[in-house]
Protein backbone atom coordinates (compact mmCIF):
# COMPACT_ATOMS: atom_id res chain seq x y z
CA UNK A 1 0.00 0.00 0.00
CA UNK A 2 1.07 3.73 -0.76
CA UNK A 3 2.30 5.60 2.33
CA UNK A 4 -0.10 8.19 2.59
CA UNK A 5 1.79 11.88 2.25
CA UNK A 6 0.81 15.26 3.05
CA UNK A 7 3.02 18.63 2.38
CA UNK A 8 2.00 21.76 3.43
CA UNK A 9 0.92 24.61 1.38
CA UNK A 10 3.17 27.68 0.80
CA UNK A 11 0.63 30.80 0.88
CA UNK A 12 -0.63 33.31 3.09
CA UNK A 13 -2.30 31.59 5.54
CA UNK A 14 -5.38 31.54 7.59
CA UNK A 15 -5.10 30.49 10.93
CA UNK A 16 -8.22 29.94 13.84
CA UNK A 17 -6.50 29.67 17.26
CA UNK A 18 -8.35 27.31 19.73
CA UNK A 19 -8.18 27.93 23.32
CA UNK A 20 -9.17 27.85 26.69
CA UNK A 21 -6.93 29.58 29.24
CA UNK A 22 -4.40 32.29 29.27
CA UNK A 23 -3.25 32.34 25.83
CA UNK A 24 0.35 32.42 25.63
CA UNK A 25 1.15 30.75 23.16
CA UNK A 26 -1.37 32.18 20.88
CA UNK A 27 0.19 35.50 21.95
CA UNK A 28 3.69 34.25 20.62
CA UNK A 29 1.99 33.45 17.27
CA UNK A 30 0.74 36.57 16.81
CA UNK A 31 3.57 38.35 18.00
CA UNK A 32 5.82 36.59 15.11
CA UNK A 33 2.93 37.06 12.32
CA UNK A 34 3.12 41.05 13.76
CA UNK A 35 6.89 40.90 13.30
CA UNK A 36 6.37 39.21 9.82
CA UNK A 37 7.75 35.89 10.80
CA UNK A 38 4.82 33.75 10.04
CA UNK A 39 3.56 34.62 6.26
CA UNK A 40 -0.30 33.93 7.73
CA UNK A 41 -3.53 35.98 9.64
CA UNK A 42 -5.53 35.39 12.37
CA UNK A 43 -9.07 34.48 11.26
CA UNK A 44 -10.41 33.50 14.10
CA UNK A 45 -9.86 32.69 18.15
CA UNK A 46 -12.69 30.22 19.27
CA UNK A 47 -12.96 29.25 22.81
CA UNK A 48 -15.32 26.91 24.66
CA UNK A 49 -14.72 29.15 28.12
CA UNK A 50 -15.98 32.41 27.97
CA UNK A 51 -14.18 33.44 30.47
CA UNK A 52 -11.14 32.66 29.09
CA UNK A 53 -8.03 35.47 28.99
CA UNK A 54 -6.95 34.61 25.68
CA UNK A 55 -10.17 35.56 24.26
CA UNK A 56 -10.08 39.34 25.84
CA UNK A 57 -6.23 39.80 24.34
CA UNK A 58 -7.91 38.54 21.64
CA UNK A 59 -10.34 41.23 21.29
CA UNK A 60 -7.70 43.52 22.66
CA UNK A 61 -5.73 42.97 19.72
CA UNK A 62 -8.85 43.48 17.75
CA UNK A 63 -9.06 40.09 16.67
CA UNK A 64 -12.37 38.50 15.62
CA UNK A 65 -13.37 35.87 18.58
CA UNK A 66 -15.95 33.61 19.06
CA UNK A 67 -17.15 31.54 22.53
CA UNK A 68 -19.85 28.40 21.96
CA UNK A 69 -21.18 27.01 25.25
CA UNK A 70 -20.60 23.41 25.29
CA UNK A 71 -23.55 23.44 27.54
CA UNK A 72 -25.97 23.98 24.92
CA UNK A 73 -25.38 21.15 23.32
CA UNK A 74 -26.61 17.24 23.43
CA UNK A 75 -23.21 16.05 22.18
CA UNK A 76 -19.51 16.92 22.03
CA UNK A 77 -19.70 15.88 18.10
CA UNK A 78 -23.01 18.00 17.72
CA UNK A 79 -20.64 20.75 19.07
CA UNK A 80 -17.68 19.95 16.95
CA UNK A 81 -19.73 20.24 13.90
CA UNK A 82 -20.99 23.71 14.58
CA UNK A 83 -16.87 24.57 15.30
CA UNK A 84 -16.62 23.14 12.19
CA UNK A 85 -18.88 25.09 9.99
CA UNK A 86 -17.61 28.23 11.67
CA UNK A 87 -14.02 27.23 10.68
CA UNK A 88 -15.12 26.35 7.38
CA UNK A 89 -16.77 29.94 7.09
CA UNK A 90 -13.66 31.16 7.41
CA UNK A 91 -11.56 29.49 4.78
CA UNK A 92 -9.20 28.29 7.70
CA UNK A 93 -5.72 26.77 6.85
CA UNK A 94 -4.65 25.88 9.64
CA UNK A 95 -5.85 25.34 13.38
CA UNK A 96 -3.56 26.26 16.02
CA UNK A 97 -4.89 24.51 19.50
CA UNK A 98 -3.08 26.67 21.94
CA UNK A 99 -4.44 25.12 25.39
CA UNK A 100 -7.94 24.18 24.33
CA UNK A 101 -8.90 21.73 26.94
CA UNK A 102 -11.26 19.90 25.46
CA UNK A 103 -11.00 16.79 23.56
CA UNK A 104 -11.30 17.23 19.72
CA UNK A 105 -14.26 14.27 17.99
CA UNK A 106 -12.77 12.15 15.60
CA UNK A 107 -15.55 13.90 13.67
CA UNK A 108 -13.70 16.92 13.92
CA UNK A 109 -10.46 15.93 13.26
CA UNK A 110 -11.09 13.32 10.40
CA UNK A 111 -12.21 16.94 8.72
CA UNK A 112 -8.92 19.03 9.24
CA UNK A 113 -6.32 16.55 8.93
CA UNK A 114 -3.03 17.33 8.75
CA UNK A 115 -4.51 20.98 9.31
CA UNK A 116 -4.66 20.69 13.31
CA UNK A 117 -1.61 21.52 15.55
CA UNK A 118 -0.90 21.60 19.28
CA UNK A 119 1.62 22.02 21.73
CA UNK A 120 2.40 19.73 24.76
CA UNK A 121 4.44 20.26 27.62
CA UNK A 122 6.63 17.44 27.60
CA UNK A 123 8.22 14.98 24.95
CA UNK A 124 5.51 12.80 23.29
CA UNK A 125 5.16 10.17 23.10
CA UNK A 126 6.05 9.94 26.59
CA UNK A 127 3.24 11.37 28.97
CA UNK A 128 0.26 12.10 27.39
CA UNK A 129 -2.39 13.63 28.56
CA UNK A 130 -2.57 16.31 31.56
CA UNK A 131 -0.71 17.56 34.73
CA UNK A 132 2.62 16.42 32.79
CA UNK A 133 4.77 18.53 33.94
CA UNK A 134 3.95 16.83 37.47
CA UNK A 135 4.14 13.37 36.17
CA UNK A 136 7.49 13.85 34.77
CA UNK A 137 8.78 15.05 37.96
CA UNK A 138 7.08 12.03 39.66
CA UNK A 139 8.51 9.78 37.00
CA UNK A 140 12.14 10.87 37.81
CA UNK A 141 13.00 11.84 34.28
CA UNK A 142 16.29 13.72 33.74
CA UNK A 143 14.69 15.53 30.40
CA UNK A 144 11.60 16.75 29.79
CA UNK A 145 10.70 19.34 26.79
CA UNK A 146 7.70 20.33 24.35
CA UNK A 147 6.45 18.75 21.67
CA UNK A 148 4.05 20.60 18.33
CA UNK A 149 2.30 18.04 17.00
CA UNK A 150 -0.32 16.71 14.43
CA UNK A 151 -3.83 16.35 16.27
CA UNK A 152 -5.41 13.36 15.64
CA UNK A 153 -8.47 11.47 17.39
CA UNK A 154 -5.86 9.43 19.06
CA UNK A 155 -4.97 12.47 21.69
CA UNK A 156 -1.33 13.52 21.77
CA UNK A 157 -0.85 10.71 19.40
CA UNK A 158 -0.47 12.61 15.93
CA UNK A 159 3.25 12.98 14.26
CA UNK A 160 5.53 15.34 15.46
CA UNK A 161 6.54 18.61 14.10
CA UNK A 162 9.26 19.89 16.27
CA UNK A 163 10.53 18.58 19.99
CA UNK A 164 12.46 20.83 22.65
CA UNK A 165 14.43 19.54 25.50
CA UNK A 166 14.67 21.20 29.08
CA UNK A 167 17.18 19.20 31.60
CA UNK A 168 15.29 18.80 34.92
CA UNK A 169 16.75 19.46 37.70
CA UNK A 170 16.79 18.24 41.91
CA UNK A 171 15.20 21.33 43.25
CA UNK A 172 12.49 21.16 40.49
CA UNK A 173 9.19 21.97 41.43
CA UNK A 174 5.90 21.52 39.12
CA UNK A 175 5.95 25.40 38.71
CA UNK A 176 9.72 26.07 38.33
CA UNK A 177 9.57 22.90 35.30
CA UNK A 178 6.37 24.75 33.72
CA UNK A 179 7.83 27.82 33.38
CA UNK A 180 11.08 26.09 31.67
CA UNK A 181 9.32 24.32 29.20
CA UNK A 182 6.74 27.70 28.45
CA UNK A 183 9.87 29.29 27.52
CA UNK A 184 10.50 26.38 24.67
CA UNK A 185 6.87 26.16 23.72
CA UNK A 186 6.96 29.82 22.71
CA UNK A 187 9.69 28.79 20.41
CA UNK A 188 9.12 25.77 18.95
CA UNK A 189 5.54 27.08 18.14
CA UNK A 190 5.69 30.38 16.18
CA UNK A 191 8.42 28.11 14.38
CA UNK A 192 6.34 25.05 13.22
CA UNK A 193 4.09 27.64 12.26
CA UNK A 194 5.87 29.33 10.42
CA UNK A 195 7.49 26.14 8.33
CA UNK A 196 3.82 25.29 7.93
CA UNK A 197 3.01 28.38 5.44
CA UNK A 198 6.51 28.09 4.00
CA UNK A 199 5.10 24.90 2.38
CA UNK A 200 8.31 23.00 4.69
CA UNK A 201 6.17 20.31 6.32
CA UNK A 202 5.65 17.12 4.84
CA UNK A 203 3.79 14.23 6.73
CA UNK A 204 4.72 10.64 5.77
CA UNK A 205 3.10 8.03 7.78
CA UNK A 206 4.06 8.96 11.32
CA UNK A 207 7.59 10.96 10.27
CA UNK A 208 6.89 14.81 9.46
CA UNK A 209 10.25 15.86 7.64
CA UNK A 210 11.25 20.03 7.47
CA UNK A 211 12.13 20.28 3.93
CA UNK A 212 14.53 23.12 4.42
C1 LIG B 1 0.67 25.11 27.61
O1 LIG B 1 1.48 24.58 28.60
C2 LIG B 1 0.50 24.11 26.49
O2 LIG B 1 1.60 23.30 26.31
C3 LIG B 1 -0.68 23.29 26.95
O3 LIG B 1 -1.53 24.21 27.59
C4 LIG B 1 -0.77 25.32 28.06
C5 LIG B 1 -1.38 26.53 27.44
O4 LIG B 1 -0.79 27.71 27.91
N1 LIG B 1 -1.29 22.60 25.84
P1 LIG B 1 -1.17 29.09 27.25
O5 LIG B 1 -2.68 29.26 27.39
O6 LIG B 1 -0.74 29.06 25.83
O7 LIG B 1 -0.41 30.12 28.05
Amino acid sequence: MMEEGFQSPKKRGKIAVFLSGRGSNFMTIHDAIQEGKINAEISLVFSNKEEAPGLNIARERNLETLFLNPKLYSSREEYDKDITREVKKRDVDLICLAGYMKILTPYFCDNFKHCIMNIHPALLPSFPGLHVQKKALDWGVKYSGATVHFVTADVDMGPIIIQAVVPIFQDDTEDTLSERILKEEHKIYPEAVRLFFEGKVEVRGKRVYIRE
